[in-house]
């Protein structure tokens, strides 16, 4: 006899390796809490569908309760032999109150156990995730508040452009990241789905009551095919790929803080508190933080490849295959948060050099765009007004002049429709200003948009968040009923 609990077929005992090779212990030991919490509303269900007695369903739950304690005290002992976190509590009950505890598992398989304990476990991680990039968010708006006046060349090809408000430019950011909470959230109702019931893959012939452990987990509604429930794990892939999006975004606001703090930028400086030095090098105070954020972005597209790959071709139901994707799903949620939870810290500790990126956007004929389209306001076609433009332009280079500098005679040259109100056109501010156009930098549109983004902030804020939309299955009244009880207790 192999002495594990699924042993009854075997008659050898396990090779070690074999146990160190299929254990999952040291990754899913983190689900514990999932796992207790989980086994506690199964007990309750079957205790309520008279599949076990009230006395049984007490000396279970404060046998899971007591180890709950022990996990968490760190005097739990953990065993390769006993595979993962479900065996573990399993095994750890039977010796704490006896047979009765080898009940606990009736109705129940480890594959619907998991889906469980790893929707529980996400679910978790996606509110904390979303209350993260809100208070990231708050950080760029208040930044972006303190610099409506600040302007800097904008770039196109890395190359100057036009200038923009450096406010503009952070509320750009603030966008990517609202539309990273809006994924969250939008992944948060496919998370939010409850499997326990399903079984090994085909459902139970106990007479569960699905709806109430879900109701008891704070679940709005139940999974409606028993196969898919076990082997299903795109909820994870759409989290990974969510979180994906999100670094793609970190990667890019890092690329451009490394790039601002370079002596050749010089636009921002980390405070000493926020940046490094070099061993060697007794001058260099190096932007660190945004390169290993730029470096973790990769970190979780490996993660999102890992799950897609673990999952691709995989036959129905579940395969053990599946129990590789919790590192992925683990350091996904963990590398994330803590990316945005340093930013959260660093961005108001960035120094910004109003005056280098002024200096900046004076020079590099960043106002060529509105030298030609003033001479479409005095009735030029674009298409010609961008070639005097550029004739303009190559004249200036020559001269070592910028177009502003020109005199009155050289632009009359180019073009006798130039007369002396072109230069009020040609400063960065008036640039700026005449941006008008809805969601241009002018300022009184980027001022608007910093309005409405602490209003949208506030609310989320208020409301506790944030509008998860419920769905649920026809004719599974009772878990309508659920959702429409639970959706006001527990929100992301
Ligand atoms: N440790 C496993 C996992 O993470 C639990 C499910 C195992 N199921 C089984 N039939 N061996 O996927």
């Amino acid at each position: 006899m192999s002495g594990k609990p699924w042993g009854g077929r075997f008659s050898q005992k396990t090779e070690k390796i074999v146990e160190e090779f299929t254990s999952s212990i040291g990754t899913d030991k983190r689900l514990y809490s999932q796992d207790i919490e989980g086994s506690i509303a199964h007990c309750r269900m079957l205790l309520k569908a008279s599949i076990i007695t009230k006395k049984e369903a007490s000396l279970m739950i404060n046998g899971l309760t007591k180890i709950r304690k022990d996990i968490e005290s760190g005097r739990f002992k953990y065993n390769d032999s006993l595979e993962d976190i479900h065996m573990h509590i399993e095994a750890r009950l039977a010796e704490d109150i006896g047979k009765v505890a080898l009940k606990l598992h009736t109705a129940r398989s480890r594959n619907d156990q998991v889906a469980l304990d790893v929707r529980m476990y996400l679910r978790d991680e996606v509110r904390c995730i979303i209350k993260g990039i809100a208070a990231l968010r708050k950080v760029i708006v208040d930044l972006a508040g303190k610099h409506t006046g600040t302007i800097m060349p904008g770039y196109t090809h890395l190359q100057k452009a036009q200038p923009v408000l450096f406010a503009h430019h952070l509320m750009a950011y603030y966008e990517m990241f609202s539309r990273d909470a809006e994924r969250m959230r939008d992944c948060f109702g496919r998370i939010n789905v409850m499997p326990l019931g399903s079984a090994a893959l085909a459902g139970t012939t106990y007479p569960v009551d699905r709806a109430f452990t879900a109701e008891l987990l704070g679940f709005p509604m139940v999974s409606a095919n028993s196969m898919d429930s076990v082997s299903s794990r795109d909820f994870i892939i759409e989290f990974i790929a969510s979180a994906s999006i999100c670094m793609v975004h970190f990667s890019r606001i890092s690329e451009e803080l490394v790039i601002w703090s370079s002596n050749e930028f010089g636009f921002i400086e980390l405070t000493d508190a926020f940046a490094t030095g070099s061993s060697i090098m007794p001058q260099k105070k190096n932007p660190d933080i945004p390169e290993i954020v730029r470096g973790k972005s990769g970190r979780v597209f490996g993660d999102l490849i890992s799950m897609l790959t673990i999952m691709k071709s995989l036959p129905l139901a579940y395969n053990r295959d599946m129990q590789e994707d919790k590192r992925a799903m683990f350091d996904a949620a963990d590398t994330l948060k803590a990316c945005i939870e340093i930013y959260i810290k660093m961005l108001p500790e960035i120094i910004i050099k109003k005056d280098a990126m002024l200096r900046a956007s004076s020079g590099g004929f960043l106002n060529a765009t509105d030298f030609a389209d003033y001479l479409v306001t005095k009735g030029m076609t674009f298409r010609d007004a961008h070639s005097c433009a550029g004739k303009a332009v190559a004249f200036a280079l020559g001269e070592k002049k910028e177009l502003h500098e020109l005199s009155i005679a050289e632009m009359k040259s180019f073009s006798p429709l130039f007369s002396e109100d072109v230069f009020n056109l040609l400063t960065p501010v008036s640039m700026i200003n005449r941006r008008k156009s809805f969601g241009g930098t002018a300022t009184k549109n980027v001022l608007s948009a910093i309005r409405k983004a602490n209003k949208d902030i506030d609310k989320e804020m208020k409301s506790g968040k944030q509008g998860v939309k419920v769905q649920r299955h026809k004719g599974e009244s009772r878990t309508s009923d659920i959702g429409h009880r639970i959706s006001k207790r527990k929100k992301p």
